[in-house]
């Protein structure tokens, strides 16, 4: 069976557990649990570990181990001193200056960033470990290139749907707000992308070195979208652009052909992508941003 449909299987060296319990405490799925004193490993019923690691993360000796679902038992690494981690402050300076980047200096991304820069974005949490999402990292900007004409090509079949007979078939699929904005924004832009891209211009890559494409194999985006926006932060922290790009996922939609050609499993769908290279735009002001609502009830 395929290692993601079994349970983790959590492991005790007794010769070096102190017995401080924290791993039974800390295990949300009570798989490890204190029995006289010590704990120890329930068997796996319905629900089992779900190799979170929190026990290998707590455990103050080294003793616990969690195999599976994606984790091995040297998985565990100490964490850098508090000298070594960004406090509130840092951070809170690293998001105000991080801004979408539309302009990039014409040279590659090195390979070693961008190993970086996934390593930083893997540390983002999953709904139900191990990640689902994957990758496709598509660096050079010929290659960019090639990718924006193809999807340029799938978009031009989108003309169809400013159409009456286009409009109609909308109207089947989505609700009548998410018609108006297919009809008021998506399709409009659409239109731009192809028309720009036949002036030579590039509206959906801007001309980046690097596209990044996170994919999943369900509709659902919560877990792309989450390890897209710590690679989005991880960029700006490693003094690269970036740019989250919502355009190419309807694009490749649908399309097997180009999921194969650019390197996505046949199952996955492309859930959202990322642009990246060096920026040739220096910010000098944040920009205040608020929620559309914040209430403490
Ligand atoms: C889900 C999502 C999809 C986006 N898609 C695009 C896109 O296709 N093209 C683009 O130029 N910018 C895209 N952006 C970037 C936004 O336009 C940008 O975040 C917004 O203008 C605010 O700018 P800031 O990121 O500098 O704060 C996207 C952002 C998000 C979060």
């Amino acid at each position: 069976m395929n290692e993601d449909m079994e349970w983790g299987s959590p492991a005790i060296d007794s010769s070096r557990c102190s017995v401080c319990g924290a791993c039974a405490a800390i295990c949300s799925t009570e798989t490890l649990k204190m029995e006289d004193g010590k704990p120890a490993v329930k068997a796996a019923g319905d629900f089992g570990c779900i190799a979170c690691g929190h026990c290998m993360a707590v455990c103050p000796t080294g003793a616990v181990s969690a195999t599976g679902r994606g984790l091995a038992p040297g998985d565990a690494f100490p964490l850098p001193p508090l000298s070594a981690r960004a406090g509130a402050g840092a951070l809170e300076g690293l998001l105000q200056a991080r801004r979408s980047t539309r302009r990039y200096e014409d040279r590659p991304v090195e390979k070693d960033l961008i190993e970086r820069l996934l390593a930083m974005a893997s540390t983002a949490p999953m709904g139900f470990p191990p990640s689902p999402v994957g990758v496709v990292v598509i660096n050079g900007k010929e290659k960019v290139r090639e990718l924006a004409g193809d999807l340029c090509a799938a978009f031009r079949k989108w003309r169809f749907l400013g159409t009456p007979i286009g409009s109609l078939v909308l109207r089947l699929m989505m609700s009548r707000t998410e018609t108006a904005l297919m009809k008021r924004f998506v399709l409009p832009i659409v239109e731009e992308i192809i028309k720009a891209r036949e002036n030579g211009r590039d509206l959906l890559f801007y001309d980046a070195p690097c596209v990044l494409i996170f994919h999943y194999p369900m509709k659902e985006t919560t877990d792309p979208v989450i390890a897209c926006s710590y690679a989005s932060i991880a960029a700006e922290a490693l003094g690269l652009g970036s740019c989250i790009i919502g355009t190419l996922p309807p694009a490749m939609r649908g399309s097997a052909a180009l999921k194969r050609k650019w390197g996505l499993p046949k199952d996955n769908f492309a859930s959202i992508a990322m642009i990246l290279g060096h920026p040739a735009v220096k910010f000098r002001n944040g920009v205040r941003r608020r929620f559309a609502s914040v209430e403490y009830l």
